[in-house]
């Protein structure tokens, strides 16, 4: 039997057969639950509402980076496992895997999400841009030489999930402040402690669009 979960935003029916409205609904409460900042989570489209899909794994037609891809994908397969393990595109990092480390930020229609609370259907229609499609052939994004000018990595692990809020940041904010920049990454967690070179990365990145 359903049963109501209570959040402060209104309710979710949450049912035990696995659907996209209830995987969604309990991403959305743990996401609201953890008081999460940065990139956005996901939310449903209001006309599936209440539509099942699934359990079998339905056609779909991702566009990545440009290129169109259909795949056969389960209902309740993540953005971030799509891109990983059905198009090899590893540099999208998964490391909490729930929304907390914004290690798998991608774009969303030029927006960054995390990727891994988004599930893959729901990017039918939209445009996704991962880090493989931020460079333009063998010229680096700004945002990607600066990082490697500043040394604004260690392990790397945060370093795609960083760099796609932070051109994000530049393509709406052309010339950030340094509390513009410490807001565009305040969701990200990086344990190797990069934050001081990713902001002056940032802000040189800036520099160099603009000249
Ligand atoms: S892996 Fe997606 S937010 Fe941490
Ligand atoms: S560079 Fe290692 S987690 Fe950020």
């Amino acid at each position: 039997m359903p049963f109501r979960t209570p959040s402060s935003g209104g309710s979710c029916t949450v049912e035990h057969d696995v659907s996209r409205r209830s995987f969604i609904c309990g991403s959305a409460l743990a996401a609201a639950a953890a008081g999460v900042p940065g990139p956005a989570a996901a939310a449903p489209p209001a006309a599936d509402a209440g539509r099942v899909l699934g359990p079998g794994a339905i056609p779909v037609t991702l566009t990545v980076n440009g290129t169109g891809h259909i795949l056969a994908i389960p209902p309740q397969t993540t953005l971030a496992d799509a891109l990983r393990t059905m198009l090899g595109l590893t540099g999208t990092k998964v490391a909490c895997d729930r929304g907390a480390c914004s290690a798998c930020t991608v774009w969303l229609d030029g927006k960054p999400i995390v990727s891994c609370m988004f599930l893959a259907i729901d990017a039918a229609g939209h445009r996704v841009t991962t880090i493989e499609g931020l460079a333009r052939g063998d010229d680096l994004h700004p945002v990607q030489a600066a990082f490697i000018a500043h040394d604004a990595l260690q392990c790397g692990f945060c370093t795609p999930g960083m760099v796609m809020s932070c051109a994000a940041l530049l393509d709406s904010v052309p010339a950030p402040t340094d509390a513009e920049v410490r807001a565009a990454i305040s969701g990200h967690l990086c344990r190797c402690g990069t934050y001081p070179h990713v902001i002056a990365a940032t802000l040189d990145a800036a520099r160099v669009r603009k000249s």
